[in-house]
């Protein structure tokens, strides 16, 4: 009985020392009041996206309402005048800048469309010389219509997961790109875009899935290994503590389709562990803290004899509840 309540104890405690460290980790990278001062830039850059993307979704509603969120575009304008003074502008946000700028010009255009005056919004503000309104602002949604679909429902309903691999083939870097490239267009909150890929191969592949628990019996002959994270910085406060896992998770999915749209095929692997072996992980993949990781996903081209489980699944009627 006693033994019982201790071991309880004992679990319980390092449930909650779990919990903290990952809050601890969650809060030295988000944005909030106490947030350390070297994440200025990532969460001023996570502010602009935010803001933007608010305008970018006013420009789209059904029923337009000239001068709507001008306060938000006033914000968005004194962001991007801060931002002008940071230095270190890298490839990721050069491209969100661009699409705020984008966003800003399409705001102004629709509004001399309809001739209504927004000059008190826009005070000493211009968007960038040449900024582009295809990268930010709204576009018919008609030119996603135009798109095939007619074959996807077959594609997901056939995916299956892979862990028979042909050794002898890597993807190239393009392939690899592509698969980026398509996991990114993954919906995000805010479009903050916050899933992130290393991938790696060779011997490194063999360390890291030595700390993973459901590779037994194929782990050693996985081609590629992907770790899915989700960077933290763009997260706000305590109430999107849990929005790495959703993102991350819907990225990790995005990902593993477009393995998928390249030929190969995956397999998700689980990164349920504690906090030793997170740190392990981390250090050999050289994750930066401020990066959660979400899963490993095993990749590569099948071999030719791959045989794979048939994971029945239940009838959609018990898991569907038509209100
Ligand atoms: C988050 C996550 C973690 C998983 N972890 C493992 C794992 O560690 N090892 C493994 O062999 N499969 C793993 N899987 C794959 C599942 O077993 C598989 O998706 C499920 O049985 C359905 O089969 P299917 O993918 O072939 O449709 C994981 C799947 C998910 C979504």
């Amino acid at each position: 009985m006693i033994g019982k309540l201790i071991r309880s104890l004992k679990q319980r405690a390092l449930y909650y020392l779990e919990v903290y460290r990952d809050s601890r980790r969650y809060l030295g990278a988000c944005d909030w009041a106490g947030a350390p001062k070297r994440n200025r830039s990532v969460h001023l850059l996570g502010d602009i996206i935010r803001k933007y993307h608010v305008v970018e979704k006013a420009l789209a509603m059904p029923e337009f309402r000239p001068g709507s969120a001008a306060d938000v575009v006033k914000s968005l304008i004194l962001d991007l005048e801060v931002w002008e003074t940071l230095p270190n502008h890298d490839v990721e946000s050069i491209s969100q800048i661009s699409a705020a700028h984008g966003v800003l010009g399409s705001y102004l255009k629709r509004h001399q469309e309809l001739n209504f005056d927004v000059s008190e919004t826009f005070v000493n503000f211009q968007p960038k010389e040449g900024s582009d309104t295809q990268v930010g602002g709204a576009n018919p949604y008609a030119i996603n219509q135009e798109l095939d679909w007619s074959g996807l429902k077959k594609l997901l309903r056939g995916r299956r997961s892979l862990r028979s691999f042909d050794v002898s083939r890597i993807p190239t870097p393009e392939v690899l790109h592509s698969i980026a490239r398509t996991a990114l267009k993954s919906p995000s909150v805010c479009n903050r875009q916050t899933g992130r890929l290393h991938v790696f191969t060779g011997e490194k592949v063999i360390q890291l899935l030595e700390y993973q628990t459901g590779n037994r019996g194929f782990g050693h002959q996985v081609p590629v290994l992907f770790v899915v994270t989700s960077d933290m910085r763009f997260f706000l406060s305590r109430k999107e503590r849990n929005q790495p896992g959703i993102d991350g998770g819907l990225f990790a999915l995005q990902t593993v389709l477009a393995i998928q749209s390249e030929g190969m095929g995956s397999v998700c692997l689980n990164w349920c562990v504690d906090y030793n072996s997170d740190l392990k992980l981390r250090e050999i993949a050289e994750i930066p803290e401020h990066e959660n990781v979400i899963m490993l996903i095993g990749c590569g081209y099948p071999s030719s004899e791959a045989l794979s489980p048939i994971s029945q699944r239940y009838p959609a009627e018990a898991i569907l509840t038509i209100h």
